[in-house]
């Protein structure tokens, strides 16, 4: 039988400083999805927006095959494949856009299955596919998530944080792949720093959970991966510097970067301000950027 749907898809910010492959945020940038199913072999994509001129037009394409899994996973036999996107989040520069088609995918096509997976195992199935939890939980959940993996299975707690954070993106006019932003990490590192990473994740969650925002400048540090990915991200530490001297309370690279986002509990004019602290230090590298001023999405993915 025929059936469609459309869902919105959140942008998400990874790692959040300390909390590598773990922490995550859904923000208020969405990706639309129209799936339509129908039997017969047919395959139509369409789209509109961020990255449409690159999209593979094929079954390779990321959101088909997510399609395609969530119905070899539930026993649906519907081959005929439609889907019309309208992309929002910006490819390739940390605020979730691989993990936007995951679950999206996956998600529109649960929408039309007579026995629909539970968002549990959509987040396995979704983790699976990304390789990481950390940007698939809070697009499948929202709000704010601590997502780990547990005898092979991905599990997170979803929480919403007591005061308003508005967190400022800076996206750079250049791409960085993840698999690069991998590569750049060590395969060990020292004891001292796992200790000073350990401790700065445990307080930002509490920070955030607590409204206890002074210590928001502290547990915004890292040093698992921000220092072996810097020399990725021409003028990340001015940038940094930028946004604090403007009013951030901290900024990290978004998820593996090249976007550099900063967190603001202390309005909408200072994160303006940060804002234009932040382009203007990247403009110094030579890099102009596009400012996104975001709140916390706290329903994740959705029917739209
Ligand atoms: N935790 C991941 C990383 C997020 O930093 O490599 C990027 O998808």
């Amino acid at each position: 039988m025929t059936a469609t749907v459309t869902v919105a898809v959140p942008a998400t910010t990874a790692n959040c400083g300390a909390g590598f492959d773990s922490l995550g945020m859904a923000c208020n940038l969405y990706n639309h999805l129209t799936l339509t199913l129908s039997p017969g072999e047919s395959l139509i994509i369409e789209g509109t927006g961020e990255g449409s001129d690159n999209i593979p037009h094929t079954r390779q394409n990321l959101i088909v095959r997510c399609v395609e899994q969530l119905l070899a996973a539930v026993g649906d036999k519907r081959r005929g494949i439609a889907i019309k996107f309208d992309n929002r989040i910006p490819l390739s520069r940390g605020l979730g856009s691989s993990s936007a088609a995951i679950v999206s995918g996956l998600y529109a096509a649960n929408c039309l299955v007579e026995k629909p997976l539970s968002k549990q195992e959509l987040l396995s199935l979704a983790t699976a596919i990304e390789g990481h939890p950390d940007n698939v939980a809070p697009a499948l959940f929202g709000g704010c998530t601590i997502a780990y993996m547990a005898d092979g299975k991905a599990n997170c707690l979803v929480y919403q944080p007591k005061q308003e954070v508005i967190l400022v993106a800076a996206v750079p006019n250049f791409h960085l792949s993840t698999k690069k932003a991998r590569e750049a990490l060590p395969a060990a590192v020292p004891f001292g720093d796992a200790v000073y990473n350990a401790s700065r994740s445990a307080l930002l969650v509490g920070a955030l959970l607590s409204g206890e925002s002074a210590f928001l400048a502290d547990a915004l540090g890292d040093r698992l991966h921000q220092p072996y990915r810097a020399h990725l991200i021409p003028g990340m530490e001015a940038v940094f510097a930028a946004a604090k001297q403007a009013g951030a309370d901290g900024a990290v690279i978004s998820g593996a970067g090249p976007t550099l986002m900063a967190f603001v509990t202390a309005g909408a004019a200072v994160a303006e301000r940060v804002g234009e602290a932040m382009s203007a230090a990247f403009a110094k590298t030579g890099a102009s950027t596009t400012i996104h001023r975001l709140s916390i999405d706290t329903q994740g993915v959705r029917r739209a």
